[in-house]
């Protein structure tokens, strides 16, 4: 697909659910009893592959697009699946229906695509593992395939080595099914989907700093949910607002909870004018209106605890990063390797490829801003995010961008290119 530089982006648009809450949605609907209504639900390839994953396993879920009706059958009423689940490219899928999986009383089998067949499931195999499940990587490497052999779990006390999402809500999953009291502590607080959802489906979970702690479960209960917009994608229009000069969007809906914020902490500190209106609350994820307008930004240094708070946004912050005045550094971002993509490498090979002065380091890298960025041919490696990163950075560039694999936008964001373009033909019809 084939991208050039545009004019001031202006006008509003609405971004699709969010990818985490959809998700965890269908997985707790699933294994509740009674009738789940998800709002706003995302019809990205990843949540239907999650989807698809649970009507196997017996769960009678309506698509009827912005709604999703998931008719639970209680936290042990999933059935053993005829063949091997397939996660697809997700990441989310594959890791949390193992911590639901270790606590069933039948085995199967999890794959998924390319991607996912290289990303680490020892992170996921190691304390499930501690709280007896039984989880074999067929090939003996760590990845999916795997065979999950459901048994009865102990509870455990564990520390994850990585600040993730993925590993807590598994585990806490798998605390579910326990006999006692299951706690995971992480180096930093990441997303707390889980921990918030759970709570409204009946779960005795709570959290402290970086602890979060969970009892078992008699049963879980169908709840109403309204799936706020999501920040992750929101934020190729955060960046293409501020980047490009004269532009003004309002992004509406979008879910603000603080631990995936971090993009509008960061934003404001490379100076951005950025403000957000009509903050609302609904089962304990805050929302709001942003609305950006295009500044002048200077580099600053990003890592620490506010990393896992915009892990999956560091493709777009680097790429605006090349825009601001100044140095930006992106550290302890480790975890960005093992992504749909090697997200350091990528990155670092495109935006050279533009012309940007960037330079990786073992856990992120450095980017020099202010040299002006050029067209080139770019490789997605099939992974959305990058698409949509190069997607905003060509609004700057140059001569003709093109980019290889751009369909791969269906895995979060199957309308970002519609949005993208209206944007800039608002701006020339105002
Ligand atoms: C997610 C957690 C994050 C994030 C991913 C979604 C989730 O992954 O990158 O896109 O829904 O729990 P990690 O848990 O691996 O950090």
């Amino acid at each position: 697909m084939k991208f050039y530089s545009c004019g001031p982006l202006k006008g509003e648009v609405t971004v699709p659910g969010d990818k985490s809450v959809s998700h965890r949605g269908v997985m707790f609907g699933s294994i509740a009893k009674g009738t789940t209504e998800i709002h706003n639900f995302l019809q990205g390839a990843d949540c239907l592959s999650t989807i698809a994953c649970f009507r196997q396993m017996g769960i009678e879920i309506e698509n009827h697009n912005d709604t999703v009706l998931v008719h639970g059958n209680g936290l042990r009423g999933l059935k053993k699946p005829d063949g091997t689940l397939d996660c697809g490219n997700s990441g989310t899928t594959a890791r949390l229906i193992c911590g639901i999986l270790s606590g069933q009383d039948f085995s199967c089998t999890l794959t998924g695509d390319a991607s996912i067949q290289k990303r680490p499931m020892k992170r996921i195999i190691t304390p499930l593992s501690q709280m007896g499940a039984k989880l074999r990587s067929l090939r003996d490497n760590g990845c999916v395939p795997l065979e999950i052999t459901g048994t009865k779990l102990h509870s455990v006390s564990y520390a994850s080595p990585v600040a993730s999402a993925q590993v807590k809500s598994a585990v806490l999953l798998a605390g579910l099914y326990g006999d006692g009291i299951t706690q995971v502590t992480e180096p930093y607080v990441s997303r707390n989907h889980t921990e918030l959802m759970l709570r409204c489906f009946g779960a005795d979970v709570r959290t402290e700093g970086t602890k979060a702690v969970i009892h078992p479960a008699e049963e879980l209960y169908g709840q109403n949910i309204l799936v706020p917009g999501d920040i992750s994608s929101a934020a190729f229009f955060i960046a293409a607002g501020l980047i490009v000069p004269g532009s003004e969007i309002l992004i509406r809906n979008v879910g603000i909870n603080p631990t995936r914020n971090g993009i509008l902490k960061v934003c404001k500190s490379m100076g951005a004018d950025l403000v957000l209106l009509n903050e609302n609350q609904d089962a304990g994820e805050p929302t709001a209106d942003i609305l950006v307008k295009s500044s002048s930004l200077h580099g600053i240094e990003i890592g620490g605890a506010v990393i896992p708070t915009l892990i999956d946004e560091l493709p777009v912050i680097a790429a605006m990063a090349c825009f601001a005045e100044g140095e930006t550094v992106i550290r302890d971002a480790a975890e960005l390797k093992v992504k749909e993509s090697n997200r350091i490498e990528v990155m670092v090979r495109n935006l050279s490829a533009m012309g940007a002065d960037v330079t990786e380091t073992e856990d992120g890298m450095i980017i020099r801003g202010g040299k002006p960025l050029h067209g080139a041919v770019l490789e997605s490696k099939s992974d959305h995010r990058i698409a949509m990163t190069f997607a905003v950075a060509a609004c700057l560039a140059d001569g003709e961008t093109e980019i290889l694999g751009a369909e791969c936008v269906n895995i979060s964001y199957p309308g970002f290119y519609k949005d993208l373009e209206r944007l800039k033909k608002q701006a020339f019809t105002n």
